[in-house]
């Protein structure tokens, strides 16, 4: 397949469009690969503004003296012979005035000589007279790719859809628009903004194959962010003050972006004063998140809910995804101050792709429509078999052995929604082992002190690997798997998984004593005491740590 793509931006390779059409190409090629064929796939590129294309002069000669052939010496020649050599075109350009740009305009109407002068009648109905072609375009094939200014690519383009109609005929042609085009060149938006160069990229493979499917269609159609977010983020990008007109720093700029990412589905419940302290500039900001949306405040005169102080350079790279906000935290070159929990649910509050997909999911459940939940992990389904154990055998060796294998093959069937981790499994298997050893005679107060022991060993045993075992249940509350690449998620977990280690590693000392008593059937209930407290603790730890290492203690 000969593909030819012509790049009609006056921003050459740095244009939104272009980027949209690179991605557009780079799924055919898959697409055609799949297909089986690669090998005859040949590309070629048009940059119309470094081209020498001059305006048409109207003088018909391409049509009476020279019949094909422009008067004109220059190089439209070659791009009528690209034309004509390629199976599939994409052009590619902005939105100018609702219209294309001038010099591709140009280039438009000096395709004049590829068509004959004389009249004929439309099959389509496209307007009123046309001309026929000189050349036989059957089974040529049009790609037509655009990025506009404005929030929405929704009736910009009567203007452009009318010139293709005419050009290639209505429904010949395969469109891509897109509205808040200006996007694909912010780093810090790169999240959502390659999340749909990945769906043009599929709408290409998908274009060589069967053709673009409706489910990419619709997500080609959907807006980036909201009007109002876009809105107010493009706003704020021009750096210039709306009342007075004042010019405003580049951290201002910034903060007012951030600010426009805010989610109001996030609100609490209460108004939160984000406070923005850049270092380097010396430069205070605040904003409110409120139910109604953000405000931004250039003084700094209310009490701040959370206050971030950092180098403007830092977060800048932060939120470009140069560099992990939690590394960056661990490494101290920013301090968090306040309220710790807005940086913990920061996703939440200022819109990553992956919320706004957790939301439509639960709209969809809202209404009725299939919906498969994540599997999440739950430490319930680990600590059900020993707690039965620990209570039930010290109560009765036989009756609890026999329980705590019921409560073994029970766990997963209970929990049969959830993920199950490794430690699930060891479970299963070290309690029916003990539960077994019982039933054959061993001794009750040997075997549940050395239960206690196995369960501290294989919580400890954890801290020398990468991930600690209360992290594989805690992440579910922290954005799921990729808590697990918070270092400082990673820590606290590994803090309390040596602590609740150790609990159980020392549990056996008094549990053997205490089983040599009358009161040994309360073993169980007497171990569980300590580990209320612990939860307690645990609990408050999980936020007080992060937030003690967030003050730069
Ligand atoms: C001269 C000019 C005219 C424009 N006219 C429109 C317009 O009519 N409607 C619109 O939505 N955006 C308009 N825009 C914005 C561009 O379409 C938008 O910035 C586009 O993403 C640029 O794409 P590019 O990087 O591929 O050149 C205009 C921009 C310029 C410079």
């Amino acid at each position: 397949m000969r593909i030819l793509v012509i790049n009609g931006s006056p921003k050459g390779s740095r244009s939104n469009s272009y980027k949209l059409a690179k991605a557009f190409l780079e799924g055919m090629k898959s697409g055609l690969g799949e297909a089986g064929h690669r090998d005859e796939t040949l590309v070629d590129e048009i940059d119309v503004n470094r081209m020498d294309i001059s305006p048409c002069l109207g003088c018909f000669s391409c049509w009476n003296k020279t019949p094909g052939k422009c008067c004109i010496q220059d190089e439209m020649q070659t791009v009528i012979e690209k034309l004509l050599w390629a199976d599939v075109t994409i052009w590619c350009f902005p939105l100018y005035y609702f219209s294309v740009p001038g010099k591709l305009k140009t280039l438009i109407d000096r395709q004049l000589p590829m068509v004959l002068p004389f009249m004929s009648e439309r099959e389509d109905q496209i307007g009123n007279g046309s001309h026929p072609s000189r050349y036989d375009m059957s089974g040529k094939r049009t790609v037509v790719i655009s990025t506009c200014g404005f929030y929405t690519a929704e009736g910009n383009y009567d203007g452009v859809c009318s010139l293709f109609d005419h050009m290639c005929g209505k429904d010949q042609y395969t469109a891509i628009f897109c509205g808040q085009g200006e996007l694909f060149r912010v780093p810090e938006l790169s999240a959502r903004t390659n999340e749909y160069l990945e769906f043009v990229r599929q709408a290409g493979a998908e274009y060589v194959n069967r053709g673009i499917r409706e489910a990419t269609q619709a997500q080609l159609k959907r807006l980036l962010y909201p009007r109002e977010v876009f809105e107010s983020m493009a706003d704020a990008s021009w750096g210039i003050d709306k009342e007075s007109g004042k010019k405003e720093t580049e951290a201002l700029i910034f903060t007012r972006q951030m600010a426009a990412l805010y989610r109001r589905e996030a609100y609490s419940g209460k108004d939160q004063v984000l406070e923005m302290y850049y270092t380097d500039f010396d430069e205070c900001y605040q904003i409110v998140l409120g139910r109604e949306g953000s405000q931004v405040y250039p003084d700094c005169s209310k009490a701040a809910t959370t206050r971030i102080e950092t180098p403007f350079t830092v977060w800048r790279s932060i939120a470009a995804g140069e560099m992990r906000g939690d590394e960056a935290l661990m490494k101290k070159l920013y301090k968090v101050k306040g309220d710790f929990n807005l940086m913990l649910n920061w996703d939440n509050y200022f819109g990553s792709a992956r919320q706004e997909a957790a939301d439509k999911s639960k709209q969809k459940e809202q209404s009725g429509e299939i919906h498969i939940p994540p599997k999440g992990t739950n430490m319930n389904m680990m600590l059900l078999p020993w707690i039965v154990f620990w209570v039930a055998v010290s109560i009765n060796g036989y009756v609890g052995s026999l329980l705590s294998i019921g409560a073994c093959v029970l766990a997963p069937l209970l929990f049969y929604q959830c993920k199950k981790t490794l430690y699930d499994t060891l479970t299963g298997v070290l309690v029916t082992c003990f539960s077994i050893a019982v039933l054959c005679g061993a001794a009750e107060r040997i075997v549940v002190p050395l239960a206690y022991l196995a369960f501290g060993i294989m919580w400890t045993a954890t801290c020398f690997g990468k991930i600690p075992l209360t992290a594989h249940y805690s992440m579910n509350h922290y954005n799921g798997e990729s808590a697990l690449q918070n270092p400082l998620f990673i820590k606290t977990n590994w803090i309390l998984t040596l602590m609740w280690g150790i609990l159980y590693f020392i549990t056996p000392i008094w549990t053997y004593f205490i089983m040599g008593t009358e009161i040994s059937g309360l073993t169980g209930a007497i171990n569980s005491l300590l580990p209320i407290f612990m939860g307690i603790f645990t609990a408050w730890f999980q936020k007080w740590y992060p937030a003690k290492v967030a003050r730069g203690e």
